[in-house]
């Protein structure tokens, strides 16, 4: 039977990537580095069968029209399977699928794992990697546990933009407050939408590319020596300098909406009270928060003040992605 179950926990980049150097192999242009959460999964099922006519796709139990996205990843899938059948995909996601909750990234971890086991794929985890990342650049990080760097790599094909884990961060007290804030009327534009139109039309692309590399050293550097502080200080630094690359572009791309920004100074009325809280935010107007286990009653009870927050998910770090 060609069917199998996996799950995988979704990642939040400290160190983002935004661009890619290659579209057809969905190359980042630029290293990341990302931390896996317990607490954000998602399981996916997979099944290929003669008794399908086309690949389906639902979404937390909802069926959904075609998606040429997921046919064009399990076009690739079918290759190197040498395997001609239509697929069955249901994911369920055990958090609110909205922008910026990095659901794309846990969605085509769990099926690379599911789909290579129905296959019979004998896949090492570098070509795993290299297939989730096909899926949604992200994925591939969602693979494995603890922190984890993704490269951008050199290869043309991309085989070296594979993940790495650099810390399971078991001697180490984090974790990360997802603050979901609602949107509003607002239309977000899809992280792989936003990022070309950024490279496309933002005299600040550039200087984003070249701050990230930097970036990328110093957090290594603060993760080794255990410091919250420098990893939270160079965390919220690359954001905000991912998104002023983002708002430069033309038309602006900009996802913080007015609760966004209280949250953000929140966090900083809580540095101030020697609270050790940093952020960062993606494709979308939620904001992620870095902290410790000590410190999080003190964020939570601020963040429920805020107008506009409408969840609060707590999660430590997640382990990598596997068969259920
Ligand atoms: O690979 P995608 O399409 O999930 O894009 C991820 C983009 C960011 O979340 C903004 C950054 C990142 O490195 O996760």
């Amino acid at each position: 039977m060609f069917k199998a179950t996996a799950q995988a926990c979704a990642n939040i980049a400290l160190i983002k990537y935004w661009g890619k150097r290659n579209q057809a192999f969905n190359i980042p242009a630029t290293d990341s580095l990302s931390l896996t959460l317990d607490k954000l999964t998602t399981t996916s099922t997979i099944e290929f069968s003669d008794k399908f006519t086309a690949d389906t796709l639902s979404l937390n139990d909802t069926p959904l029209i075609k998606d040429a996205r997921l046919t064009m990843w399990l076009d690739i899938v079918r290759k190197k399977a040498d395997c001609t059948q239509y697929a069955s995909v249901s994911s369920t996601n055990h958090f609110p699928t909205a922008s910026g909750l990095a659901s794309s990234a846990s969605a085509y971890a769990s099926l690379t794992v599911a789909a290579t086991h129905a296959l019979k794929l004998n896949l090492s985890i570098q070509e795993q990697s290299d297939l989730a990342r096909q899926g949604s650049a992200s994925a591939a990080r969602s693979l494995l546990g603890g922190l984890v760097l993704l490269p951008s790599g050199t290869d043309p094909q991309g085989k070296d933009s594979v993940a790495v884990a650099i810390d399971d961060c078991s001697d180490w007290d984090i974790a990360m407050i997802i603050v979901v804030i609602n949107h509003g009327k607002m239309k977000s534009m899809s992280s792989r939408d936003a990022m070309n139109h950024c490279a496309k039309t933002s005299p600040l692309y550039q200087c984003w590319l070249d701050t990230t590399s930097s970036d990328i050293k110093q957090a290594k550097q603060a993760i080794a020596q255990r410091n919250l502080n420098t990893l939270g200080t160079i965390m919220e630094h690359n954001t905000f300098a991912m998104h002023g690359a983002a708002w430069a572009s033309r038309p602006p791309v900009r996802y913080a909406t007015p609760a966004t920004i209280a949250v953000l100074d929140s966090v900083n009325e809580l540095r101030k009270q020697n609270i050790d809280c940093y952020i960062t935010m993606d494709a979308g107007p939620h904001v992620k928060i870095l902290t410790t286990h000590k410190h999080i009653d003190a964020v939570e009870n601020r963040l429920k003040t805020i107008t506009g927050v409408t969840e609060i998910i707590t999660s430590g770090v997640g382990k990598h992605a596997a068969l259920v």
